[in-house]
């Protein structure tokens, strides 16, 4: 892998202003998920200032020039989880030892972080720079270190149900928990109508 640095968005913003942060953001472009795109450029930055989710932007040096290799999101979130979708006895006492089980609610709720957004930068001279592997790693490095100052042991994603996004999480160490069915504000045309959670022990 080429030199990197992961950057705080927050940091990066106090560093170099807003204005230009935005200008750094706009190199960003990812053709398989709108989402991931939309989000860095329009929303990323009032996440991190409001610290709603932060971002981490992983620059590359490229032939002496700093460009945005890929990012992630993180924030701090509670996993619903009813019984009946958990996969395994060893799951559940995870769950029980780093949350709790609400019987009026009859799920499990437990504190875990969530990589909300994590995406390569496909804009043209930066696409693979960096693996979407080493991607994932350097956010579960920054997970494993605030949980072991915090506490905790797991990471959770979202995914859509795509064979290729299931392979890769599956791939790299995460276990498919459930179907999230979306609530109506996240719905939109053409969408299945809910998400992949997949759960990771760290
Ligand atoms: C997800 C991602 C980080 C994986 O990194 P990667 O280096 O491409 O991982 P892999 O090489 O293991 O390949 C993943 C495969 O999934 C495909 N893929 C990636 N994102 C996809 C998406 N949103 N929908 C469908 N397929 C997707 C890739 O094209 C690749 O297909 P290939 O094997 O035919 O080349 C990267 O592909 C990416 O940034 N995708 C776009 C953003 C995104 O969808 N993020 C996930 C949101 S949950």
């Amino acid at each position: 892998m080429l030199e990197y640095v992961v950057a705080n968005l927050f940091d990066v913003i106090n560093e170099i202003g807003e204005d230009k942060a935005k200008k750094l953001l706009s190199n960003f472009s990812c053709k398989y998920n709108l989402d991931v795109e939309d989000f860095l450029h329009g929303k990323a930055i009032d996440f991190s200032k409001r610290s709603i989710a932060n971002t981490h932007i992983v620059l590359m040096n490229k032939n002496g020039k700093w460009v945005i290799g890929g990012y992630f999101s993180l924030a701090n979130k509670l996993f619903f989880i009813e019984p009946d979708s958990v996969s395994s006895k060893s799951w559940e006492n995870r769950f029980l030892r780093f949350g709790i089980y609400y019987p009026d609610l009859k799920r499990y709720i437990v504190p875990i972080p969530l990589i909300g957004q994590i995406g390569k930068n496909y804009s043209s001279g930066c696409e693979d720079l960096i693996s979407g592997a080493e991607l994932l790693q350097l956010a579960i490095n920054i997970i494993v270190a605030a949980q072991r100052n915090l506490s905790g042991k797991m990471v959770y994603l979202e995914c859509a149900d795509h064979p290729k996004l299931v392979d890769f999480y599956v791939r790299n160490g995460f276990v498919k928990m459930y179907n999230r069915l979306l609530d109506d504000e996240e719905l939109h045309q053409d969408s299945p109508g809910y998400l992949v959670q997949f759960i990771r022990y760290l």
